[in-house]
């Protein structure tokens, strides 16, 4: 009978992490690559996109405070990556943490509830990328055929020059008292732009861990550099508009619109659980734990400097865009763009839009990087079949599973209005961030004498908050997104009982003892 709880022996994945030669990963990054590789898969769509939604309908200005929480919520969860990113630097984040502590079966449930964070998650943000692409591509006056532009059965409409989806360009139809059925429209087959992007990235994640980093550092560089200077024109703008900014700041929390989350504090609250999103990819840092070249030592400056850093970045933006637009102004599909339009620079909305383009397609990269690695180690564990863990030779990187990724979510982004699934990602997320701080806890009291080179500070308070706060979020998620997650995780349970515990590598190493040992 196959032990569920089986764990894997700290033992056995030190030797794995020791492992080197042309069927291992590359230990190829080092302390900046791992901080811009977090920071590459943090600033995203959550900044540039949902702010505006969460300022304009759940806090108002008090978005800063959201920014706050979520940020805390997730350094209680960073905490205890780091200690497990330097104590098993491997391969496969959450999954082979789980592992080590918990037993397979939750190991299992957890690199599966990991495919709607990584994969999932790169498809919502391939979708986001696609718009910012045609937006962008139609400023300066490329106009692609706009059936290739979107999900199967959207309906875009041309108004002044531009194709926009009908639900975007509504409230200003309305407005301005145009009947959409006058304009020339068309309707979605497929979106090519977000194809062309996922296979971009998936090209450069089989040619190498360091060309990868290398492309990741170098988009990292230029997106905080945007992001600086839209601090730096709006700080200009803020310090000669005082009165509309001490305007617009007032009152900082709206008070309650008379339902949960419409505003005051329940506002801030709903308003932390949306932008969470924004933190989303800190975590994917762990995943490279096997091609960081001093693991133990850069691991933790890799999740927490990538963290601290997006989020004083984020308080900084959030701040002065509610300050130097009214909130309410602010329900649009680029807000960012809209602030810097708000001080009169000319430029400024390309330069944003810039910013928007190349921040996602980071965020791409480190989420599809992170789900072949979690595929690499579940195959090397047999719990999924060998291929999805096959090195390639000369490139050193898991290039079948990176394809197999590649090819499944650019499908979804292609045909499925993926939007409704963002809220999948965030659940899948903070199972995870569940899994991890508890996984911290339980290993402090088994294995209390294990040499630790980062140690989660104040442990059990810390995995403890961090387990409540995570928790408390996903219960803010609509029931229909817990029953999703119940579904996806009953179809992962039947594939590990139809194939993963027949296969399992730990069980049939530990067979022979429980045989002999009679348990
Ligand atoms: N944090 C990432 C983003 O906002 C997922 O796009």
């Amino acid at each position: 009978m196959p032990n569920l709880f089986a764990t894997k022996p700290l033992d056995v994945l030190r030797c794995e992490s020791d492992e080197s030669g042309e069927h291992s990963l590359r230990r190829a990054l080092g302390p900046i690559n791992l901080i811009t590789l977090g920071i590459g898969g943090i600033i995203g769509a959550g900044i540039f996109v949902l702010t505006g939604e969460a300022a304009a309908q759940y806090a108002g200005p008090a978005i800063v405070l959201s920014f706050i929480i979520a940020g805390l919520a997730s350094a209680l969860a960073g905490l205890s990556y780091a200690e497990f990113a330097a104590l098993i630097p491997l391969a496969g984040s959450a999954y082979t943490y789980g592992y080590a502590t918990l037993g397979e079966l939750v190991a299992w449930i957890i690199g599966w509830d990991l495919i709607l964070e990584y994969a999932l998650g790169a498809s919502t943000v391939a979708s986001g990328w696609s718009g910012y692409v045609v937006s962008f591509l139609q400023d300066i006056g490329i106009v692609l055929p706009p059936q290739l532009t979107a999900t199967p059965g959207t309906r875009l409409v041309l108004y002044d020059h531009r194709w926009e989806p009908l639900t975007t360009l509504l409230p200003t139809l309305h407005h301005l008292a145009i009947d959409p059925a006058t304009l020339p429209h068309a309707t979605g087959i497929f979106n090519l732009v977000a194809v062309v992007g996922i296979a971009a990235v998936s090209a450069l994640l089989i040619l190498g861990i360091r060309e990868s980093a290398n492309v990741t550092s170098a988009i990292v560089v230029l997106k905080v550099a945007i992001v600086l200077a839209f601090i730096a024109i709006a700080a200009a703008f803020a310090l000669q508009h005082p009165a509309l900014v001490a305007a617009n700041w007032h009152p900082f929390i709206p008070p309650n619109a008379g339902q949960f989350g419409k505003f005051g504090w329940s506002g801030v609250a709903r308003a932390a659980g949306v932008i969470f999103f924004a933190y989303i990819g800190f975590d994917a840092v762990s995943t490279a734990s096997q091609e960081a070249k001093n693991p133990q030592r850069d691991m933790p400056w890799g999740i927490l400097g990538s963290l601290v850093i997006c989020t004083l970045l984020y308080i900084a933006v959030s701040g002065l865009l509610t300050g130097i637009v009214n909130y309410s102004a602010l329900n649009v599909a680029a807000p960012v763009a809209v602030g810097i339009d708000a001080t009169g620079v000319k430029w400024g909305s390309f330069l944003v839009k810039s910013g928007a383009v190349l921040g996602l397609f980071s965020v791409m990269i480190v989420l599809l990087l992170g789900q072949s690695r979690i595929f690499f180690a579940m195959s090397r564990d047999g719990l999924l079949p060998r291929w999805a863990g096959a090195i390639h030779p000369r490139f050193r990187t898991p290039f079948v599973s990176t394809i197999v990724v590649g090819t499944v979510v650019a499908a979804l982004a292609a045909l499925y209005p993926i939007s409704v699934l963002g809220e999948l990602v965030s659940i899948g997320t903070l199972l995870a961030f569940v899994i991890v701080s508890a996984g911290v806890w339980i290993l402090r009291v088994r294995r209390p004498d294990l040499p630790r080179p980062f140690r989660t500070p104040w442990v059990p308070v810390v995995p403890a908050l961090g387990i409540t706060v995570s928790l408390l979020m996903m219960a803010a998620l609509p029931l229909a997104t817990w029953i999703r997650l119940v579904v996806w995780l009953v179809i992962g349970l039947a594939i590990y009982f139809g194939y993963g515990r027949h296969h399992s590598r730990v069980q049939a190493a530990q067979e022979p003892a429980s045989a002999g040992g009679g348990s």
